[in-house]
């Protein structure tokens, strides 16, 4: 069979990486199957025909699949979710990872999701949800401070701001609703902030069999020390030690196991990857939010770690077969990635800056997993605010942090920067361990 790879960075390349050795696209003594992408970037190209897809354009993605014999449609970015691409898909009989529009709003709205949380019980901060200012500036009253405001839908990781005074949730109210966000601030999510460490567990579900998927723990902020503006991510590992074997029994068993069911009772069953942001409180582990995708760059370092056939899990995941298989299997050893990011980034990344020696960086032993970068006339340039991700494991976050900081050094790209911190939280406990 084939198989076509919606996106293109960092997680699509880790997601192509690992596709690209799946038994499916191999059967024994059939002839090989195609790995296709769009558009993919030049770490895909190495392992996938590259193509240009319109991917708003569901006829166009549907005729490709017809046209070039694609058994298996793998999702990366949540855009194309929330547009309903899978159903799209599915309506034409191609199997797809990844949920479909209504099921996606576990991600496109904040709302839908605290509701859901609601309905199935599962801890999460109180909250209130507003469709009129007036109604969210009188909702404030019921919030102590800090506070949190959300803009209700997809704002590019921009819509949610921690107020620390009453003036500045209000302020908060009064942009979601004058229009900062676009159409994400139709409504807003008033929420109660909620104190903790954060931690992120991943599932794969197919509406009824639930596959736990790992753990991770990112890096949003730009500086060191988790300072500065908030970004797509700059770095994460995996598994976080802080979501303990019992934490991790308790998200399955009060958070994603109801959502699953929820879900399936409310006649949109989810089918895809749960991606949970945690926070863990004093009074158990409770949902920030869910991704209908996976993280990026938290995938880069779960394709790490995968001992098993992700092309398998993805296929049986999209045609409601989950149960067949096994618990998928994890290296016991630490995965840990670092973004190398282009100057400028998070504001306006400096484009066009060369790259060179990432084979100098592999031969220490890791993955450089491409995002923004671009071929120039044969030269391997930066195209986008996180360019690289340089991924190594070892046998603890230390080890693992020390080998992907060997490989940032072997990397010559004097336009980019990245954070020399990452995994900190996890290097301090195990300095005092
Ligand atoms: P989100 O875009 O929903 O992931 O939120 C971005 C970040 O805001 C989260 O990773 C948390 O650090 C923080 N955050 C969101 N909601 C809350 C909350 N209710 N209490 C405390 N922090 C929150
Ligand atoms: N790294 C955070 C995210 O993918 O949303």
């Amino acid at each position: 069979m084939n198989f076509l790879l919606i996106g293109s960075g960092g997680r699509e390349h880790a997601l192509a990486w690992k596709l690209a050795q799946s038994r499916l696209l191999h059967p024994e003594g059939r002839e090989a199957g195609k790995l296709y992408a769009a558009p993919g970037n030049p770490g895909i190209a190495e392992l996938a025909e590259c193509v240009k897809l319109d991917v708003t354009d569901h006829d166009a993605v549907i005729a490709f699949c017809n046209d070039h014999n694609i058994g298996l449609v793998v999702v990366g970015p949540e855009a194309p979710l929330v547009d309903g691409l899978a159903d799209s898909l599915r309506g034409a009989g191609i199997a797809v990872f990844g949920p479909s529009k209504e099921a996606a709003q576990l991600e496109g709205s904040k709302g839908f999701t605290k509701d859901m949380c609601t309905r199935a019980g599962i801890p999460t901060a109180a909250y209130a949800r507003c469709d009129d200012e007036a109604s969210a500036m009188a909702a404030l009253a019921d919030f102590p401070i800090p506070v949190v405001v959300k803009a209700d839908g997809l704002a590019a990781g921009k819509g949610v701001i921690i107020a620390e005074t009453l003036e500045q949730a209000q302020e908060a109210i009064r942009d979601i609703f004058g229009g900062m966000f676009g159409a994400a601030g139709a409504s807003v999510v008033i929420e109660e902030f909620m104190t903790g460490e954060e931690a992120s567990y991943f599932a794969i579900t197919d509406g009824a069999t639930i596959m736990p998927f790992g753990s991770a723990q990112d890096h949003k902020r730009v500086g060191e020390g988790d300072t500065g503006p908030n970004t797509g991510g700059m770095g994460a590992y995996s598994p976080a030690p802080v979501l303990t074997p019992m934490l991790r029994g308790q998200v399955l068993e009060r958070i994603i196991a109801p959502t699953v069911r929820q879900m399936a009772e409310d006649g949109m069953p989810y089918r895809g990857v749960l991606y949970a942001g945690l926070m863990l409180t004093d009074e158990g582990p409770k949902l920030i939010e869910y991704n209908c995708r996976f993280g990026d760059p938290e995938c880069q370092v779960l394709m790490m770690r995968l001992e098993d056939d992700l092309g398998e899990i993805l296929y049986a995941c999209a045609t409601n077969s989950l149960a067949k298989l096994r618990a998928a299997r994890f290296a016991d050893q630490t995965a840990l990635t670092v973004v190398m990011a282009a100057n400028g980034y998070p504001g306006t990344p400096e484009k066009g800056g060369a790259i060179n020696a990432l084979d100098a960086a592999e031969a220490e032993g890791g993955k450089v997993f491409h995002a923004g970068t671009a071929m120039n006339d044969g030269q391997l340039v930066a195209n986008g605010g996180r360019v690289l991700n340089v991924t190594a494991t070892g046998e603890s976050v230390s080890e693992a942090q020390a080998a992907a900081y060997a490989m940032v050094d072997a990397i010559d790209f004097p336009t980019g920067f990245c954070r020399r911190d990452i995994g900190w939280r996890e290097v301090e406990r195990e300095k005092t361990n």
